[in-house]
Formats: C-alpha cells, structure tokens, sequence
C-alpha cells in the first residue's frame, strides 16, 4: 500500500480531478475519496486518462454516514456499487465505513462490506474514526477482521490517539493517518504548516513544517493522507520518505497537546466511544460536510 495518499476532503469533483492529474505526475498512486466528498467522479477519470494499469493504484474510499440502521447493509452494497461506477474500477483495494454508529449498525453495515470482500469487489474492508471498542466489538463478531482504521494523524493530537495507534498495530489492523496539517477548523493550527510546532525541526532538517509534520506520520507505520492542489506542495509532501527524525524527536513530539486540531473534543479527545449518528447534528454534519 502506498505510504503517501493524496486526499479529496473539501475539493470539488472538477478539482480532485486536476490534482489527481498532477499527483500522477508526481508519483502519487494512493488515493483516498469518500462518498460524502462528492470526488470519486473526478478521480476516476484522471486515473483511466493516465493509461496507467490498475493494479499500480491503490483506490481509498469511504460509506456515507448511516444516520437510519434498518437499511444499513443494503445501502452499503449500493453505495459500493456506486464507488465502483464513479471511479470506473471493478475493484477497490480499501473502502471504509467512514464514521462509526452504533455497534449493532456498524456490524450490520459491516457484514455487508464483507459480502462485497467475498465478490472480489473491495480487497481490504476497515473503518475510519474507530476508537478502540468499537474496533474490538467487530473484531469479536465479524468473519473479516477490519484490515484498515483511518484516523487524525498530527502532532498535537497524540497523547489521545497513541492508544488506538498501538491496538491497530498490535492487531494487524493498517492506520491511515488523515489531516496530518491539522488545520481545516483552526486557522491558529495553520503554524503546523510553517515549523511552528514542530520545535524547529524543519529549520534543524532544511524541511518545512509540513514535511516535518507528515513525516511524523509515515515514520509511526502510518499511511499519510494530504490533500493539496499545489504542484509545489504534491512534490515536497512525496519526498518525506527519503530522511528520518530521531527517536528522541519523534518521543517530544509524541508527547505534545498542541495543536489540538478538529478531533480533540470529539470521540478521541473525550477518550470514550463517539456514535456519530447519534451525536453529530445535521447541521454540524453540513459544517463538517461528513
Ligand atoms: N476519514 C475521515 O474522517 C477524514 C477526515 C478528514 C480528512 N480525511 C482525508 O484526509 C485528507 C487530508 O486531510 P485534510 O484535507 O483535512 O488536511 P491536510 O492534508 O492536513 O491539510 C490540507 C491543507 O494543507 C495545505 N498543504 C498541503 N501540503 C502542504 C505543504 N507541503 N505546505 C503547506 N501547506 C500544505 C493544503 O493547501 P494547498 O492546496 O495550498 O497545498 C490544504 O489547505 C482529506 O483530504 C481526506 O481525503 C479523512
């Protein structure tokens, strides 16, 4: 699996498509979509206009927020269909429940996701913005274990995510790490992308903050999601893996609670299991456009 992912979060379909484009160009080979984003169009058609063969991509996208259970697994099979579709593939290599519901909506979501798994249509299945329970709850009932969680992934937010990090690894469970610039909600988090709290590190490496930022997340094991539509940006965010930060470093870094980023007061922050279909108003979903 590609360690660094180009992202599609707040882009237009038109946009995903134009950085799709770029991104090809600059190596990128892992992208990662979601119903709600509206971008699997776009994607799909800069990936079949690149020629390139389908087994050198690797295709992330997400199931839109189950609000009502009793259609859970029907919806989920359509919807996988639909992602099928849009990014003109007979295959996804990872497709994820995108926010967790109830533990009853999130088994019943999730037996469908492994039907699709059996019919060859989604190689690996998994979760995104799981805590541990919820995650521990499917593993004890389903026939596919989760293969992915996608998580926050940025220094500030660690000292709440570590624990879900370490469970993932311990239990063969790939991280995805998304918005490691942390800066979509708080435009004080904007600092992540300019050394500001990386403790200089850019300055010691000749890096900015953000590669020193995402660097942080690829050398966690993780896969870095970033989304970008500069040129410049795509290029610098794909070198991250030729250098290292050391031991210490990555500890102090480990350790720090700024910035909190948009996560902080929610499912992690709160250290107890968020149902976002119960919790999360439908204003606050057209905010967060999740
Ligand atoms: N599963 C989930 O619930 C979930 C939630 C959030 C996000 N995600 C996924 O993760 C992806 C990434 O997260 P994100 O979109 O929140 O944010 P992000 O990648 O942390 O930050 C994106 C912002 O950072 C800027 N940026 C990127 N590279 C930069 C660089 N090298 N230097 C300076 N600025 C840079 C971009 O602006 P420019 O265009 O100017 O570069 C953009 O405004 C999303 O697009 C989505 O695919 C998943």
């Amino acid at each position: 699996m590609p360690q660094v992912a180009l992202g599609s979060w707040w882009v237009t379909s038109d946009e995903a498509y134009q950085a799709t484009k770029l991104a090809l160009q600059a190596g990128y080979r892992h992208f990662d979509s979601a119903w709600n984003y509206g971008t699997q169009s776009g994607i799909g058609q800069a990936l079949v206009e690149s020629g390139l063969p389908r087994e050198e991509l690797f295709l992330t996208t997400k199931l839109a927020d189950m609000i009502n259970c009793t259609d859970a697994f029907s919806d989920a099979l359509r919807q996988i269909d639909e992602a099928l579709r849009e990014l003109q593939t007979d295959y996804l290599d990872a497709f994820l429940i995108h926010h967790p519901a109830s533990n009853e909506c999130n088994l019943a979501t999730w037996h469908a996701l492994e039907q699709a798994h059996r019919a060859g249509k989604v190689r690996a299945i998994g979760t995104s913005n799981f805590c541990v329970a919820q995650l521990q709850y499917l593993i004890d009932r389903a026939d596919v274990a989760p293969a992915v969680n996608q998580i926050a992934f940025h220094i500030g937010i660690m000292p709440a995510m570590l624990p879900v990090v370490t469970f993932c690894q311990q239990n063969g469970i790939a991280v995805m790490g998304y918005s490691p610039l942390a800066i979509k909600f708080d435009e004080s988090d904007a600092l992540l992308r300019a050394d500001g709290f990386t403790g200089g590190l850019g300055t010691k490496y000749g890096r900015s903050g953000a590669e020193v930022s995402l660097r942080f997340v690829v050398q966690h094991g993780a896969v870095v999601i970033t989304q970008t539509k500069s040129r410049a940006h795509l290029q610098s965010n794909i070198g991250i893996l030729g250098w290292r930060l050391t031991d210490d470093e990555m500890a102090a870094l480990d350790a720090q609670t700024t910035p909190s980023g948009f996560m902080a007061d929610n499912a992690f922050g709160s250290g107890s299991c968020i149902d976002y279909g119960v919790f999360l108003p439908a204003d606050v979903k057209d905010t967060f456009n999740v």
